[in-house]
């Protein structure tokens, strides 16, 4: 079985952990030093996936934001939306503004992009071969996953989203994307359809979920992947940041959780072949 070793592989995390341990031990402290450790392991990733100066900027940002001052502030490491690449991803939708069917409302969670280089740290680690797989971003917002997403040579890029004007706005991103070339998935496209409701095709696929809703959407989507999904030789994957609805995986039998990266902000799970 592949473990959470997927995310300890490399020198510097080993350094930081074993650094953690240490430090840990003093009584009452534990809450800090875990802050403490995402913080490096975020500026470590800034460096590996902005670069050195997006991610100096970025900390300048952060100076800057104590001292109540507004500059650098579209640097900042969790804004998803970067503007340098002209998408427009950015934002905080409160689901009761999200224009989706009333009786659906209470299910959904608002609209909130995910972090890129957090998503790209996370499905590298799977080294899966690209093609194999179909990915899909289950609740997709604006698209900002699938822009990253694109750019892995996947099978097929999909977003299903339930709101009209939140799936616009990720098709209108997809065709800037297309016009900057920068698509190397071999299709990408949002669709405006309820998770629970989309068809998939029987290969191995990459699910991703941003806690884009509630138990009983989640039992509808798990209920699709099981009765679609049935292919074995490469097995499916579902990354899950901020993994609410934990309980009803688990519940399903469906897949297996093999890592908890990002300090535990993330589940990685796989999907058992016995299904
Ligand atoms: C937290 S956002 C995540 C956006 C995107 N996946 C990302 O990571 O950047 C959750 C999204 O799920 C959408 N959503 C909620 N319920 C849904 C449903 N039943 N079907 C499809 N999308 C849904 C919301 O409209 C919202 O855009």
């Amino acid at each position: 079985m592949k473990s959470a070793s997927l995310f300890a592989t490399d020198g510097v995390g080993a350094l930081f952990r074993h650094l953690f341990k240490k430090t840990a031990r003093i009584p009452g402290h534990e809450v800090a030093h875990y802050q403490f450790l995402r913080k490096l392991h975020l500026i470590r990733l800034n460096f590996r996936y902005r670069g050195f100066l997006r991610t100096l900027l970025g900390l300048m940002g952060y100076l800057f934001k104590k001292l109540k001052l507004p500059f650098f502030q579209s640097y900042l490491f969790n804004p998803a939306a970067e503007p340098e690449n002209g998408l427009d991803t950015s934002g905080i939708h409160e689901q009761r503004d999200l224009d989706i069917p009333e009786e659906k409302r209470s299910s959904a969670t608002r609209y909130e992009a995910s972090s890129s280089f957090e998503f790209r740290y996370v499905l590298e680690r799977l080294r899966i071969n690209y093609p194999d797989y179909h990915f899909i971003d289950y609740g997709s917002g604006k698209g900002a996953v699938l822009a990253v997403a694109a750019r892995y040579p996947f099978a097929s890029v999909t977003g299903i989203e339930l709101s009209t004007s939140l799936h616009e706005t990720a098709c209108r991103n997809i065709e800037i994307l297309e016009r900057q070339g920068e698509v190397k998935a071999a299709s990408l496209a949002s669709f405006n359809e309820d998770a629970g409701r989309y068809p998939l095709p029987d290969a191995p696929h990459i699910f991703y979920l941003y806690n884009p809703f509630a138990a009983d959407i989640m039992q509808k989507v798990l209920a699709r992947i099981r009765s679609d999904v049935t292919m074995r030789k490469s097995p499916s994957y579902l990354l899950y940041n901020n993994p609410m609805q934990h309980d009803t995986i688990a519940a399903s039998g469906l897949f297996e959780k093999i890592a908890e990266p990002m300090g535990g902000a993330w589940h990685l799970y796989r999907m058992r072949p016995e299904h």
